[in-house]
């Protein structure tokens, strides 16, 4: 029997919870069943019409989400506040933006999307003892975060960084890769953090002091090959529950955002890293800047290797979240109420992946 921990919604027609349960015991995910030489794809993968890509929606090629280069972010004061006030702009309109110049090296870069690929790729012994859904595990590999119909055409292999994982329990061929990476993103987002808390005009250390990258939520992602495409999708719209969110992305593409009502692609660039707003730091914001709904392209062409990384704060953080008093007056008064993250994160488990985190809280 399937139970919420199992991550099989069970609240769907008994044929398909036993299509699902079926696939979740081969523990092989969407790349046993390409492995298997499949042609079609079962039909729990098959997303609504509505829900589907259509040509019409999708902007223009030469509209692209704004990139920040960090190159110059020490020459003088001038270049500083340039960077400020482009990342004001771009977490306002657009809320993703791809950070370029960053610190971080492309061989580490390409070493994580190595080791991914290796993982997803490898023994399948090692991915059938971690397949699991069960947040206690800190280390877990699942296809499908929570698998229900309409399923994603992706697997994925999660670390939770909450101070409790033990990295031997990341496995060997991405291990390495995975921990540097970890350090490294940490440290980029102490400057980001730093640069957001300037461009919602509060003193540079505001952002870090609200403790919101304490737990590091990462997934690692593996899109295989889909023999019908244009009938799934590899993840479905949504946006992220994290404050801040860096995702790491191959060169194959496939990440779109709707902006203005349009299906913006984020253009694979070397080296880069994308950046997006998460539904807290909008919440926090006071709806400043922007948590923007988000998708991946099922695809004939891959796999695909996707890193994403959700800062939060401590999921035992006893103090109230809500908006930034020194934002709020007469004129902008708070949009949400105050709230512990633990709620939040019940909230967000309760609800579908489409749906906003934020609407529990709005006042
Ligand atoms: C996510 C996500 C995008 C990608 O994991 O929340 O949006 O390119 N991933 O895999
Ligand atoms: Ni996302």
């Amino acid at each position: 029997m399937a139970t919420p921990t199992d991550g099989i919604s069970v609240d769907q027609p008994n044929d398909i919870l036993n299509e699902l349960k079926q696939f979740d015991d081969t523990k092989a995910g969407v790349k046993g069943l390409v492995d298997s030489g499949i042609e079609k794809i079962p039909a729990f993968f098959i997303q609504p019409q509505e829900l589907l890509p259509k040509s019409s929606d999708i902007a223009p090629p030469t509209l692209q989400v704004p990139i920040i280069d960090l190159g110059a972010i020490h020459k003088d004061t001038g270049c500083y506040k340039q960077i400020v006030e482009e990342l004001k702009q771009a977490s306002d309109s657009w809320g993703f933006l791809q950070l370029v110049n960053h610190s971080v090296p492309k061989d580490l870069l390409d070493e994580v999307i190595q080791g991914v690929k290796e993982f997803h790729e490898g023994d399948k012994d090692v991915k059938e003892k971690l397949y699991s859904r069960d947040r206690v595990k800190k280390v877990r590999f699942a296809s499908n975060l929570r698998l229900l119909s309409a399923a994603n055409w992706r697997d994925t292999l999660t670390c939770v960084f909450d101070g409790s994982l033990d990295p031997s329990d990341i496995p060997p061929v991405c291990r390495d890769a995975i921990m540097k990476y970890r350090e490294a993103i940490l440290q980029v987002a102490e400057t980001l953090y730093e640069l957001l808390s300037a461009a919602l005009g509060l003193p540079s250390d505001h952002l870090r002091g609200m403790n919101c990258a304490k737990t590091q939520l990462m997934v690692a992602h593996y899109y295989p090959p889909c023999p019908e495409p244009e009938l799934t999708l590899g993840t479905s719209m949504h946006t992220d529950p994290s404050f801040v969110t860096f995702l790491l992305q191959d060169d194959l593409g496939g990440l779109q955002i709707l902006h203005d009502g349009h299906w913006v692609n984020v253009a694979p660039i070397p080296g880069a890293l994308v950046v997006n707003i998460g539904d807290l730091l909008q919440l926090v914001s006071n709806d400043k800047f922007k948590s923007i709904k988000h998708r991946v392209l099922a695809s004939a062409r891959g796999p695909r290797i996707s890193v994403a990384t959700f800062l939060n704060p401590s999921f035992d953080e006893k103090k109230l979240f809500g908006p930034i008093k020194e934002l709020l007056s007469d004129t902008n008064p708070p949009l949400y109420k105050e709230f512990l993250v633990d709620d939040y994160i019940k909230a967000y488990i309760s609800k579908g992946l489409t749906a906003s985190a934020l609407s529990p809280f709005k006042l």
